[in-house]
């Protein structure tokens, strides 16, 4: 693994948007495979700010995000379509048809996440791959367990999941659907490129196990470590439990 360290969240945003809006220039039909939640909040904003006046084109720009929750309309507030909506799409010159998204209310969630699977390899696969990092080791809804699912799938949430994202949802965990829809351990793998990013003290020990620790189901993201090209980008907090850091 290629690890960067950064002072702080603002330094790593601005970095991993000049990589990933050189790279969109370097090959505008660039396929991104994009997080929510607030580590990547930094990086939106940037891109946001610097696609401004149509600097950049997405215009063949296509996404896939990792993953939504099972039973949420897209237009729902809780919702991540919403959310990279309001952090993201609304202000770049995407194509809405080239926006990949997984269909929480689909009928049949199987299918939805077959469709998924298949819209993916129609794509070409996705080039680079931005993740986040639960405080737990996941990566997308990719929860700790004796076993982890290959492709896209229906995941049932841990209550420390629902609770990290009970701010979405007036902030009782409650109110958090408890199935999501997440690209598996085999669809992230994938990815010609990944690079993950993580912020802060509370995620400093699973950083470490991700990257030190033995590769384990128990830790998600430690798997990461069988691909050959995975970036990892710490600021201080979440590096701070590293070997040969004071
Ligand atoms: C979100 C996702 C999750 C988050 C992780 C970290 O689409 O796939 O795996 O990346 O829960 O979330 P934050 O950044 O809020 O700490």
């Amino acid at each position: 693994m290629n690890i960067q360290r950064f002072d702080n969240d603002e330094a790593l945003s601005a970095a991993l948007a000049t990589a990933v809006l050189e790279s969109i220039v370097a090959t505008p039909a660039l396929v991104l495979g994009l997080p929510t939640g607030r580590t990547p909040l930094g990086l939106y904003r940037e891109l946001r700010e610097r696609s401004r006046g149509n600097r950049i084109d997405w215009s063949e720009v296509r996404t896939f995000n990792l993953d939504e929750f099972a039973g949420l309309d897209p237009s729902a507030p809780g919702s991540y379509r919403a959310f990279m909506q309001a952090e993201l799409f609304d202000y770049v010159s995407i194509a809405p048809g080239n926006i990949g998204f997984l269909n929480g209310m689909a009928a049949d969630l199987k299918a939805e996440c077959r469709r998924y699977e298949d819209a993916i390899e129609a794509a070409g696969g996705i080039d680079l791959q931005i993740l986040g990092i639960g405080a737990n080791g996941h990566i997308g809804f990719n929860e700790p367990a004796d076993g982890l699912c290959a492709n896209t799938h229906v995941a049932t949430l841990t209550e420390a999941t629902r609770e990290a994202n009970a701010q979405r949802f007036g902030g009782d965990w409650r109110r958090v659907p408890d199935r999501a829809l997440s690209m598996g351990m085999s669809t992230i793998l994938s990815a010609r490129e990944i690079v993950l990013i993580a912020t802060g003290g509370e995620k400093a020990e699973v950083v470490r196990g991700m990257i030190e620790g033995l590769i384990t189901t128990r830790l998600p993201a430690s798997i990461l470590q069988v691909h050959h090209r995975v970036t990892v980008m710490l600021d201080r907090g979440a590096g701070r439990s590293l070997s040969g850091v004071d």
